[in-house]
């Protein structure tokens, strides 16, 4: 999946001061993480761009490179789909909404689809739970991706991103307090942002 445009990804900033209950010092780790993913995906197709060019695209380095790239590409698009999806000023999600209405076809009630998300944002192990779309049905779901790479569904656009991984709170919480930093999280929900992800 190398990207041979020699167009490298550019590292989008965020403004999220202000959060509650996630720091600015947890942010600027955080940012600090996304920007390595950005880093490494860049150097990443630089690499395979010099392979291909070589002929060198049947070694074992070509195929570990390539396999890399899930993490680091889905480490970077996740980040930014997650950063963006917060707000210091998050509102209700509103039952009527377009995403409210949505998610009661789906769930039967926006509480019921609440409590399946933040479970799965509780499973044990590293990764991101994530509501997204089939753009095939139309039908919403929850989803668990460990690391960045494994559980994503072909095809299916993320509305919600939450990363559950523990450099996401360990600044603010302890590596037992997941919950609590769910909870803050589902305070800054920017649902404008997600409703704006539906077609
Ligand atoms: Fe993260």
């Amino acid at each position: 999946m190398a990207n041979l445009s020699g167009q490298p990804y550019p590292e989008r900033q965020f403004n999220l001061s202000g959060l509650n209950g996630i720091t600015d010092k947890q942010l600027e780790q955080h940012y600090k993480l996304y920007a390595g993913y950005v880093a490494n995906t860049n150097k990443l197709n630089e690499q395979l761009a010099e392979l291909i060019k070589a002929g060198d695209t049947l070694s074992p380095k070509f195929g570990e490179l390539t396999r890399r790239m899930g993490f680091e590409y889905n480490g970077m698009r996740l980040h930014e789909y997650y950063f963006e999806n917060m707000t210091s000023s998050s509102g209700t999600l509103e039952a009527g909404s377009k995403l409210g209405t949505a998610l009661a076809g789906c769930f039967g009630d926006i509480e019921t689809w609440r409590t399946d998300f933040t479970s799965i944002g509780k499973m044990r192990g590293v990764g991101w739970a994530v509501l997204a779309l089939d753009p095939l049905s139309g039908k919403l779901s929850n989803h668990w991706i460990t690391l960045h790479e494994e559980g994503n569904v072909v095809g299916f656009a993320p509305i919600l991103v939450m990363d559950v991984w523990e450099h996401a709170y360990t600044v603010d919480y302890l590596p037992t307090e997941r919950a609590k930093y769910i909870d803050a999280f589902c305070s800054n929900i920017d649902w404008s942002v997600c409703e704006g992800r539906l077609p």
